[in-house]
């Protein structure tokens, strides 16, 4: 089976007023569908970087990145924001939820850019929050929500168009032990289940372990699986 995420000889580099600052320098990847990895280095190793890179959220310095067969920075802009609503899933470390809007309305974030809030779009919404364990929070907003919970939901919204491709910028890192072990199995089950590729950056050696594949980074670095 082909790889559902390939990247080939990624590179970023960083213009300082001082000299060109290399963050990533030759990183390959082939991750096929059902494939998970976690991506761990030091504070400044550019796991972050990374990360938006894959989320096309930044474009690499050299170097190439195929999602299903497609190289998303050949797009131009409309289809490419089209391109990740509709397949990349972004939890970011601090769950970036809108605060005037309820939990399920934040949800469904992802479906007003593509075809509209639809009935079904609308029992998935519920479905997913339902399955991350806050199926009495659906009217709460952000600031009623604990930080576990909050997390949950940006989750949810996350997988709401069922993206082939899951990026998660230390998603445990701002909850204790027992919520960020919830959150884990909760990523691992919908994993599972979905078989997309999942991208897990973090800091905690328990999280990675639970992942099949790990790229180490140390800055600078080369490396790849
Ligand atoms: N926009 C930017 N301009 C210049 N340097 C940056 C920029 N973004 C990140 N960096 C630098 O790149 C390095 C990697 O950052 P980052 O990917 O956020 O690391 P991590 O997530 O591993 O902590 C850091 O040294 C950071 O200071
Ligand atoms: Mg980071």
């Amino acid at each position: 089976m082909g790889a559902l995420l390939r990247v080939t000889g990624l590179r970023k580099a960083y213009k300082t007023p001082a000299e060109d600052l290399v963050v990533l320098d030759g990183i390959d990847l082939e991750l096929p569908g059902g494939s998970s990895l976690a991506v761990t280095g030091p504070s400044g190793s550019g796991k972050s970087t990374l990360l938006h890179i894959l989320g096309t959220l930044d474009k690499p310095t050299s170097g190439s990145v195929e999602l299903d067969g497609q190289n998303p920075f050949g797009l131009e802009d409309r289809e490419l924001a089209s391109f990740r609503n509709k397949r990349i899933g972004f939890v970011f470390q601090d769950h970036h939820l809108l605060p005037q809007l309820t939990a399920l309305e934040n949800v469904l974030v992802p479906a007003l850019v593509g075809a509209g809030v639809t009935p079904e779009a609308e029992s998935w919404g519920r479905t997913l929050l339902e399955r991350v364990g806050l199926d009495q929070r659906f009217d709460h907003f952000p600031a009623e929500l604990s930080g576990g919970e909050r997390q949950r939901v940006a989750i949810a919204r996350a997988l709401l168009n069922r993206p082939r491709l899951l990026l998660c910028d230390e998603p445990t890192g701002n909850l204790d032990a027992h919520s960020a072990r919830a959150v884990r199995d909760l990523f691992l089950e919908l994993h599972r289940e979905q078989q997309n590729v999942l991208v897990v950056v973090t800091h905690s050696e328990e999280l990675a372990n639970a992942f099949e594949r790990r790229l180490a980074l140390r800055g600078g670095s080369r490396g790849g699986v």
